[in-house]
């Protein structure tokens, strides 16, 4: 399984060896001499792993290693370091950067082999549920693209979702969620078909049954995926209603997960803001008048509406 490999080595000579070593091996092997390169080419080019042997001060390699473990985009490539004995607080250091390995030198090339053979088949795996997730996420925008009315909508509700999530001090975890959950909340109406989902009027009682499935099919499409297994609960509850009448399940109270509840007051709010067939924009303080008349109802928790209403800006 040839891999591309990005070796980072500030000692020429050594460079030289682990690349002809690992091109030996049939892997696609590249070299750079600074953090910064590091940095740059797994931005353009993310390798497959990457190999780093590097001391200050051209930037020390558990300071690029943890750089690249911060990046969304780079967090998942493979890092072994190159160590020089097995030195505890060495490694130690390593692994608190994000290390998934070490190799020390002199190098054993059938160690060096079987460490690679075995992160690069682990970077394979993650690629592939990486894959899956993006496919997911791009299905989320198909059902903005079917209703042209709803433009921008997902975006709208994932920034909302997440400031209010940020006002109330959630955790990363559930930040993440609340962004995500603001794109797939409506991933199950890709069920619905066009004469409901683009029906200009009332849904009649079996349009409505058909709609009200959404939740449910959104659902078991984000169950094969167990890194959405937190955004699961917003796209199931987020038309639950805190006195029970809401769909699908019926939740009463704190039964309702907090961030389906936070994901459905900014999707009613969002869309009486923005222009519908059916209705034009309302004014900002009329959507939370609207919001605060639920909350009477017992529909929605009152702490969170008042949360989201300081948290849109004033004009
Ligand atoms: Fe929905």
């Amino acid at each position: 399984m040839p891999a591309s490999i990005l070796i980072a080595d500030d000692d020429e000579i050594s460079a030289r060896f682990l690349k002809r070593l690992l091109t030996r091996e049939g892997h696609h092997v590249s070299t750079v001499t600074t953090g910064d390169e590091v940095l740059r080419a797994c931005a353009s080019t993310p390798p497959d792993l990457v190999l780093i042997d590097l001391v200050a001060p051209g930037g020390h390699g558990f300071e690029i290693c943890r750089q690249l473990k911060e990046q969304p985009t780079t967090r998942f490539i493979p890092v072994v370091i190159v160590t020089t004995q097995t030195d505890r607080h060495e490694r130690l250091a390593g692994i608190d950067a994000g290390a998934d390995d070490f190799v020390s030198k002199p190098f054993d090339p059938m160690e060096l082999h079987a460490r690679i053979k075995s992160l690069v088949k682990l970077k394979r795996y993650t690629d592939e549920l990486e894959s899956a997730e993006a496919v997911i996420l791009g299905l989320g925008a198909t059902i903005e693209a079917r209703d042209p009315t709803t433009q921008g909508h997902c975006e709208r509700l994932a920034s909302y979702a997440t400031s209010l999530g940020r006002s109330l001090g959630l955790d990363k975890t559930d930040l993440d969620a609340l962004d995500r959950g603001g794109f797939l909340h409506d991933i199950g109406k890709i069920a619905v078909p066009d004469s409901v989902l683009l029906k200009d009027g009332k849904l009649d009682q079996q349009e409505t049954r058909v709609m009200r499935e959404h939740p449910i099919v959104g659902d078991a499409l984000c169950a094969g995926l167990r890194s959405l297994n937190n955004v699961r609960p917003i796209v199931r509850h987020h038309h639950e209603k805190l006195d029970g009448s809401g769909y699908p399940d019926g939740l009463r109270s704190t039964a309702v997960p907090l961030l389906a509840q936070i994901v459905g007051i900014v999707d009613v709010y969002d869309a009486l803001t923005s222009e519908r067939p059916y209705h034009h924009a309302r004014p900002r303080e009329d959507a939370l008048e609207v919001l605060g008349t639920e909350a009477s109802k017992g529909w929605r928790d009152r702490v969170l509406v008042d949360a989201f209403a300081d948290v849109l800006e004033p004009r």
